[in-house]
């Protein structure tokens, strides 16, 4: 080999090293500005964690000490993803999805005038009504947890779009209750995220 070929192939093998480390600099600066946030709401964790089970399980927080906590104008804005096919106006009418005026308290696909799904309908036969913890694990993805339900909407994956969404629900006539805050969760010291407000 030529000491000039020899430079030749000298020079392309930089080149193509500095190549691969420009590339790997370049795509490791478009994936780190996608670090996955934290999810918010980390409550229920703390309630969970002693009874076992590591992981950070999606269960119902606790209604009595979220719901007054709860931001109903925020859970308003997220109504807005749920607007193209339902209204909670009192006396509105049904569109794609039934009118959800007072739904928290009342019997699951019963409202009238709207043809349910069967799916829905068995639901009903099951649940005497829609509580908070039944609308939390629905809307958090419709069609896996009712089975043939016709509302094709993928769901809110966020803890806190789903309590704000069920705070504003429930000032939209809702004749369910707010329980009492459970005394186990009120004292857990990491509530702070939630504290209650009153
Ligand atoms: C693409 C249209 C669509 C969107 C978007 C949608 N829904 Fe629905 N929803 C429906 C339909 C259709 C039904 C009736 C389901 C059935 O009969 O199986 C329904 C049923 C419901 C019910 C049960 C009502 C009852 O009378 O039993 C609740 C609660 C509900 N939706 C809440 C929501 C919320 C909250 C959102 C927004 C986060 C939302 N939906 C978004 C179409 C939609």
């Amino acid at each position: 080999m030529s000491d000039l070929t020899f430079n030749k192939v000298a020079a392309a093998v930089l080149a193509t090293g500095l190549a691969i480390v420009g590339l790997r600099e370049l795509s490791s600066g478009i994936f780190a500005s996608k670090a996955p946030e934290k999810p918010g709401y980390a409550i229920e964790v703390a309630a969970e964690a002693g009874a076992g089970g590591g992981e950070a399980a999606d269960v119902p927080p606790d209604w009595g000490t979220v719901l007054p906590a709860a931001d109903v104008k925020a859970g308003e804005a997220v109504f807005a993803k749920c607007k193209s096919c339902h209204n909670a106006d009192n006396g509105g009418a049904n569109g794609t999805g039934p009118n959800l005026w007072g739904v928290e308290g009342r019997k699951p696909g019963s409202h009238p005038g709207f043809a349910y799904s069967s799916g829905m309908t068995d639901f009903g036969g099951k649940q005497a009504v829609w509580d908070y913890d039944h609308l939390y694990e629905f809307i958090k993805a419709p069609q896996k947890y009712i089975n043939g339900t016709k509302m094709t909407f993928v769901g809110l994956k966020k803890p806190e779009d789903r309590i704000n969404v069920i705070a504003y629900l429930h000032a939209q006539g809702g004749t369910l209750p707010i329980p009492a805050p459970k005394p186990a969760a009120a004292a857990a010291p990491a509530a702070g995220a939630a504290a209650p407000a009153a």
